[in-house]
């Protein structure tokens, strides 16, 4: 029997749009609150529920694990440091710890556009992937943080770790600034199931629907992974409301004064 896949963030709202294309393996669940909705968990699923910080659980929860999608974690630009600390900083450590000690093969994580956003609120567009990450936000710098640690985790200790920068990760767009992000549930499942089999050891790729992109760079992420998106925001734009803004990531602030 293969090795199971551990999923964290297992009862989030990306979690739930990804766990179709995972349900083919076996699969070990981790969260900290229970799935809302059992029949959701696919069948012979293990869960486990419990705090990334708790080591105990932790090891546990990777003992045997051929790879991690890691997704548990504060998604919020709005969030303050210490909302962010223990989920996206320490959490993350403790689990790329985790799965280095246990021998798991390779770690999917999810990063954030937010990683790269002021390149986006300055106006430098299409943003290239290798370029240095530049947050707009707490949330985005903890995002910058998971890239340089998972990195730090390949070059030392051989985990290989694959960060997708994932945009608005939702059915379908629904606000105008949703439309220069958007990651759709297909093209989410898609980016996820070939980080999980690339042969490239690390790197960190925009995760975003729709063909030449304008903001996103995607040129590396097809070279590295082979992706293509298949959806385009575009066919949903005369569908959304507008809020006042095409920038996926933070506004620029207001100049002081
Ligand atoms: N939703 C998006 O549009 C989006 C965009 C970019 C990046 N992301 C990233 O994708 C991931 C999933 O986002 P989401 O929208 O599904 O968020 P979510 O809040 O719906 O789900 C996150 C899950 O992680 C769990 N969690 C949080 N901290 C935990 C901890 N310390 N220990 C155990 N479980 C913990 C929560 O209980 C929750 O179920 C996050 O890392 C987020 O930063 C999401």
């Amino acid at each position: 029997m293969a090795a199971p896949l551990l999923l964290t963030g297992a009862s989030g709202r990306v979690a739930r749009l990804l766990l179709p294309a995972l349900s083919d393996r076996p699969l070990r669940l981790l969260d900290r609150t229970a799935p809302a909705d059992p029949s959701e968990v696919p069948a012979g699923a293990e869960v486990l529920t419990g705090e990334l910080t708790d080591r105990a659980l932790l090891a546990r929860a990777v003992d045997g694990v051929d790879a991690v999608v890691h997704l548990a974690g504060d998604p919020s630009p709005t969030a303050t440091w210490d909302d962010l600390r223990g989920p996206n900083v320490d959490g993350f450590a403790a689990l790329l710890g985790a799965a280095s000690e246990h021998g798991v093969r390779r770690v999917v994580h999810a990063s954030s556009v937010h990683a790269m956003g002021r390149y986006e609120a300055s106006g430098r567009v299409p943003v290239d992937p290798t370029w240095a990450p530049a947050p707009c936000c707490p949330y985005g710098a903890t995002k910058a943080f998971d890239e340089a640690v998972a990195g730090v985790f390949s070059h030392r200790w051989g985990l290989s770790t694959i960060g997708l920068r994932l945009g608005a990760t939702v059915p379908a767009p629904t606000v105008r600034s949703q439309l220069r992000g958007w990651l759709g549930p297909e093209d989410l499942r898609d980016l996820v199931t070939r980080a999980l089999q690339t042969p490239v050891v690390a790197g960190v790729y925009p995760a975003v629907s729709g063909a030449e992109h304008p903001h996103w760079d995607l040129r590396l992420a097809a070279d590295d992974l082979g992706y293509v998106p298949r959806l385009d925001s575009r066919d949903h734009a005369a569908a959304v409301e507008d809020d006042g803004t095409d920038v996926a990531t933070c506004p620029p602030p207001d100049p002081v004064g």
